[in-house]
């Protein structure tokens, strides 16, 4: 199961706009074998060892306990789907934890499929969507798709564009020649822990201010006015409603012109889109830190073509946008400017890479083994 990187469209899943994530090489895999009982008995070398029942009432664990997620899977499938075995399963990673990839959300997904799999059942795109975005909510988080959406429907060569109510997702060629850097901050998002709170404010703060506008959704505001419009109404808001409603209307125009400008190849315009949204997330949504702001501006004088924090922010990763001739050179330079020489496994290529779903399709010889 790969990690995803978002390119553009940050915190505006939930408010059921589109966003533009890929996913990476880096992933969660899974191997496990179907039990004749209903014991789920998973085990990470790194975290520790952990066992339930599937015939349990399922309660969440401490606050950041990874079997949290383990659970939220067996969850998310006995709602939709009876499953009678459980599963011995054996986790590892090559993906960062904590850092505004995914690494939950592979988990989550992962697990479910392990469940499925090991129950016999096959379920689509569109059945996984409904079950583990509201699965996650499990562990306290209220997310929105895009995580799920990209780790199982991500497919190679391309950068996803999810759109949501109703769910779908169209493969967005990129050029050849367009190349990203996953770059970690140092500085660490711990999504299960206080973060939480912070997150789930920006969630309430733009609602409230959509509907104190009288919208009923942020796509009707888009649909009804334009940019300078909105800016305009928002300005008797209160201030953290004005600024995180105008985040997500201008977030979700930006999503709009970046899937365009991949479209068409204008690696400029997609690059300058991702300097603006660090901007807005910086400035408007406030959910960058001071390290994710020098990382951004140490891209820039780099050279980077665009760079912005990638995920939930608060800690974590930028994503870096460059043409490939340029890499080296950029990589260097944010080596120089960030890291102080060596970044090591800080700073990471990131190739657009299949999703479960591919991945799965090419893997179809293997049924005891999910990734
Ligand atoms: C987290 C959530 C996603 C999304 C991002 C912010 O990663 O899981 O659903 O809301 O934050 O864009």
């Amino acid at each position: 199961m790969p990690g995803r990187v978002n390119l553009i469209g940050e915190h505006i899943d939930y408010h059921n706009l589109a966003v533009l994530p890929m996913a990476l090489g880096r992933r969660i895999d899974i191997h496990f074998s179907r039990r004749d009982d209903a014991l789920v008995h998973a085990v990470s070398a790194e975290y520790g060892e952990r066992a339930f029942s599937l015939n349990e009432a399922l309660e969440p664990g401490p606050d950041g306990d990874w079997a949290n997620y383990v659970k939220a899977a067996a969850r998310a499938a006995q709602w939709k789907w009876q499953l009678t075995r459980g599963v011995d399963m054996q986790v590892s990673s090559d993906l960062p934890a904590a850092a505004g990839l995914s690494s939950s959300s592979a988990l989550l997904t992962a697990c479910t499929l392990a469940l499925l799999e090991a129950n016999g059942v096959h379920a689509s795109f569109e059945e996984l969507m409904e079950v583990l975005p509201e699965g996650e909510h499990f562990v306290g988080t209220r997310g929105g798709g895009m995580d799920h959406a990209a780790v199982l429907g991500a497919r190679s060569g391309c950068a996803l564009l999810v759109e949501f109510a109703p769910v779908r997702a169209s493969a967005v060629r990129m050029p050849p020649e367009w190349s990203f850097f996953v770059a970690h901050s140092l500085s660490h998002a711990e999504k299960s822990g206080a973060m939480r709170e912070a997150y789930n404010s920006r969630r309430r703060a733009g609602t409230q201010g959509l509907e104190e506008m009288g919208f009923t959704s942020f796509r009707q505001a888009l649909d009804t006015y334009g940019p300078a419009e909105l800016r305009k109404l928002a300005g008797r808001l209160p201030e953290d409603e004005r600024l995180c409603f105008l985040h997500v209307a201008e977030e979700a125009l930006r999503v709009r012109a970046a899937a365009r400008a991949m479209e068409s190849g204008d690696a400029e315009e997609f690059g300058r889109l991702l300097y603006q949204s660090h901007e807005s997330l910086r400035d408007q949504l406030r959910v960058s830190n001071a390290a994710l702001d020098r990382l951004v501006e140490a891209a820039q004088q780099s050279g980077a073509l665009g760079a912005r924090l990638t995920g939930a922010g608060f800690g974590g990763c930028a994503v870096v946008f460059c043409l490939q001739g340029d890499r080296e050179r950029i990589r260097r330079g944010i080596e120089e400017r960030f890291y102080g020489g060596v970044a090591g496994g800080h700073l990471i290529e990131a190739a657009p890479s299949a999703g479960a779903l591919e991945l799965a399709a090419i893997a179809a010889s293997k049924p005891d083994s999910a990734s």
